[in-house]
């Protein structure tokens, strides 16, 4: 194989993402400037069933993922090989996902690789969601705490630099992401919960429900499985509450608790910043938050953009470029993991 061995300035990535609802594709040069993002929802698809059924999931990726690379190739320039210039790698999610999903995004992926005689890389999604931040703000001091809050991981890391990641706390039983699904499901918002409760939660009083904060004056881990239990009770007790208040509310204690641990965690580790990263961080809410708190405490803010936060395969070019440079290619051979974890330091 004529592969390049180690990425470079002008180093073109074809990152591929199908770990979960979301068919993507994208093109980054050097590992930070984005030619092209293509992000095919799967919504739609799965709004029916209030959440997201694997084999329509997987079966879907198999229908669109052809026609998304081929978008983002002529979008970045590039194209599928016959003629025209290739990309330098292909990057894909190997794990953390569903193994259905994530299969067919792998397979794509090296054949694609194989197809046009370049590396082919494996991306862990949790590290992609990482790099999404540093797409955005490339000239960032370490370490930075990233508080991760997706839809199955809430996670908070001092991040020393690419690849090096220290766990500072994490939740100990739902993801954030999850709790807005649940209570958006429970209050017949629909899926996915994140937007729907944001939506809800404008038109309503963040105060009129004193929900539990968890934790909050203890240590970095983070505990959301009673908070969903308290709104459930809550709204029984009181069944003339409007959606729109219990949303703020709901929302108003998740964003204290987070809000309060990544800067918690920044002091503790006297961070240079902090960054948002994963489908929840692009609660409105949430940012304004952070960054009110970053003013007060005089320690920059790093946000991806809304479209960066939610799974997208941009984050996947761009900790492949990475990945590629400083660890080399991964072997075709390698299958897809869908319980894999962050890589962390002892
Ligand atoms: O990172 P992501 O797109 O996929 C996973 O890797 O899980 O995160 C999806 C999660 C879902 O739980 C969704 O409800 C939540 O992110 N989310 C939000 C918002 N947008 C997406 N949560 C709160 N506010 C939002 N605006
Ligand atoms: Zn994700």
């Amino acid at each position: 194989m004529s592969q390049v061995a180690r990425s470079s300035a002008d180093t073109t990535v074809l990152g591929i993402e199908t770990s979960c609802d979301d068919t993507a594709a994208a093109v980054v040069v050097g590992g930070r400037d984005v030619a092209s993002s293509v992000v095919s929802s799967q919504v739609d698809l799965h709004a029916v069933y209030g959440g997201v059924v694997p084999e329509l999931a997987g079966r879907a990726h198999l229908e669109l993922l052809s026609p998304v690379v081929r978008l983002a190739l002529a979008d970045a320039g590039l194209s599928t090989g016959s003629a025209g210039r290739v990309p330098d790698a292909v990057a894909a999610t190997v794990g953390p996902g569903l193994i259905g999903s994530l299969l067919v995004g792998v397979s794509e992926a090296k054949a694609l690789a194989l197809a046009w005689d370049v590396p082919f890389v494996g991306v862990n999604h949790l590290e992609g969601h990482l790099f999404a931040a540093l797409l955005d703000h490339p000239g960032l001091e370490w370490p930075v705490v990233v508080l991760l809050v997706s839809g199955g991981h809430t996670l908070l890391v001092s991040m020393e630099g690419p690849g090096r990641y220290r766990r500072l706390g994490a939740t100990l039983d739902d993801a954030a992401g999850e709790a807005f699904d649940k209570v958006a499901r429970f209050l017949g918002l629909g899926y996915p919960g994140g937007p729907a409760i944001e939506r809800a939660a404008e038109a309503g009083d963040p105060t009129a429900f004193a929900f539990p904060r968890a934790l909050l004056d203890e240590g970095l881990d983070l505990s959301f499985s009673g908070l969903k239990t308290a709104v459930v009770r809550a709204v029984r007790a009181r069944p003339d509450a409007t959606n729109e208040d219990v949303a703020a509310s709901f929302q108003r204690a998740v964003v204290d608790v987070l809000v309060a641990k990544v800067m918690r965690g920044a002091q503790d580790i006297g961070a240079q910043g902090v960054c948002l990263a994963g489908g929840v961080a692009a609660n409105g809410p949430l940012r304004e938050a952070v960054v009110g708190a970053s003013v007060e405490l005089g320690i920059p803010a790093y946000l991806p953009s809304r479209a960066m936060c939610t799974d997208n395969a941009a984050m996947v070019a761009a900790a492949g470029w990475w990945q590629l440079g400083a660890v080399g290619a991964t072997s075709l051979e390698a299958g897809a993991d869908p319980n894999l974890g962050l890589p962390l330091l002892g």
